[in-house]
């Protein structure tokens, strides 16, 4: 079994006074010299919520063939006409997010972008407006270099142009992609002068990267440095609507936790990519596992399907209020997985007010429903359920699992590849003074 142990809260030690207040001093004098921690736009206190074009309608430009799936003015607006009228907007789904395949293949007499002519005649800031105008926010998607990846004009060279131009338009959030990025140097660089482009427009302008996707194969990412100038950045490869796809990013993220769950938090967050439930290539027990997936790591929910024709079901699960609470913690901890074998996994996640979020996942791809039991001493290092927890049931059916101490156990049912999501919570009243066990390892 392999068991992985992030980083965990210690209780301190008494000391001299004196070595504590030498210790504050310490600490006082590193949090003076520390830059700023996350980048300081005011945004993404939480993660962001919405829908984002790529995964289902990838670059579909040709309207005349497809003018129902085509990416054009009239898809955004018909999405953001729903987003309103079925309740995802009040479900929290708020920015409506433009990728790639939106501009014309050339700039304009001055050197600006420009939208395609034909599937957006009426021009971004309108479409914005219009956004706007149902309570949403728009986004928009460029590239770090030369070309976009589906060979649109990149910003190389022109990014305070381009960060002027998206604030002139009133877009609320830009995707910044890096294919040809040219050198690793140019790549750096061109991100953090587009965060202070974005900066210098005065405007609100949430700044999702993916500065660490494109510099790990060269170099590994210095994560401290990236929530400086990002809101959320992508690590990995792009989401496919497939359960492979959504396996292989529970893995890499489970992989790397050590490197990069630690450093998310209110104004920068890790991005595992779209949600794609909803779509055609996940099992209804497979969109459960995303979705809780999802809100155990504090990733965007940015949604990649057809809203004008989703089905109830994965409807229902995206506009999951218990679950999107689960995301949109204020404490903005990323969970992270503690156990894994070849028949299932353990994640967790800690919650504001000394609850946790838990995951237990069912990997094996055969047979039915597996009896998952556990003990709840293993919970956040031994202080979940210490000295007792209740437990809830959120996913994929909500059930009470009652009262629980730090020496129990509990059984849980889970579906092949799917999840059960629970929560702990810290039963109201206090504990007695003394009665508190140091946890069992
Ligand atoms: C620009 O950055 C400064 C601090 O670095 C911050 O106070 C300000 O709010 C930012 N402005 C915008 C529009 O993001
Ligand atoms: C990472 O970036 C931070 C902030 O710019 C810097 O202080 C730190 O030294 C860098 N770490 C490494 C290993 O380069």
């Amino acid at each position: 079994m392999a068991q992985q142990q992030p980083e965990r809260r210690r209780g301190g030690g008494g000391g001299g006074l004196a070595l504590l207040l030498l210790l504050l001093l310490l600490l006082l004098l590193a949090a003076a010299l520390r830059p700023a921690e996350a980048l300081e736009n005011g945004l993404a206190r939480r993660p962001p919520l919405g829908w984002l074009h790529w995964e289902r309608f990838l670059c579909q430009t040709d309207c005349a063939r497809e003018p129902h799936r085509c990416v054009s003015e009239q898809l955004f607006m018909q999405m953001a006409d729903v987003m309103v009228s079925e309740g995802w907007r009040d479900a929290g789904y708020e920015y409506l997010c433009i990728d790639d395949c939106w501009m014309a293949p050339t700039r304009d007499k001055q050197g600006r972008l420009q939208p395609d002519p034909k599937r957006f005649p009426s021009g971004i800031s309108k479409l914005a407006a219009y956004v706007h105008s149902k309570g949403l926010k728009l986004g928009i998607y460029a590239d770090v270099g030369s070309k976009t990846c589906a060979g649109f004009p990149g910003s190389k060279g022109n990014y305070k142009l381009d960060a002027d131009t998206f604030a002139s338009w009133g877009v609320d959030l830009l995707k910044f992609d890096g294919c040809n990025f040219g050198t690793l140097a140019q790549l750096v660089k061109g991100y953090k002068d587009m965060s202070r482009a974005l900066n210098e427009t005065g405007r609100s302008i949430v700044y999702s990267c993916e500065w660490p996707l494109y510099q790990r194969p060269l170099q590994k990412p210095n994560y401290t440095e990236i929530k400086q100038y990002c809101n959320y950045w992508r690590n990995y490869e792009d989401v496919y609507d497939s359960w492979c796809s959504i396996k292989d990013i529970l893995d890499w993220s489970a992989l790397h936790q050590d490197d990069i769950a630690e450093i998310a938090g209110p104004g920068g967050w890790n991005d595992p990519d779209m949600l794609v439930i909803g779509n055609f290539g996940l099992s209804r027990d497979q969109q459960v596992t995303q979705m809780a997936l999802w809100a155990i790591m504090a990733a965007p929910l940015l949604m990649s399907n057809d809203l004008r024709s989703i089905c109830p079901q994965a409807k229902a699960l995206l506009q999951n209020k218990e679950v999107i609470a689960i995301n949109q913690d204020p404490l903005g901890k990323q969970g992270y997985r503690i156990l894994a074998d070849h028949k299932f996994e353990l994640w967790e996640r800690p919650l504001s007010g000394g609850g946790y979020a838990i995951a237990v996942l069912n990997r094996q791809e055969m047979g039915g429903p597996q009896t998952i039991t556990f003990s709840t001493a293993i919970l956040g290092n031994g202080l979940a359920c210490n000295p007792t927890c209740w437990i809830q049931q959120i996913l994929p059916t909500k059930r009470e699992l009652g009262l629980h101490n730090w020496a129990s156990a509990f059984k849980v049912l889970v579906n092949p590849t799917g999840t059960a999501l629970l929560k702990t919570k810290v039963p109201e009243e206090k504990p007695a003074a003394g009665t508190r066990r140091p946890p069992e390892h």
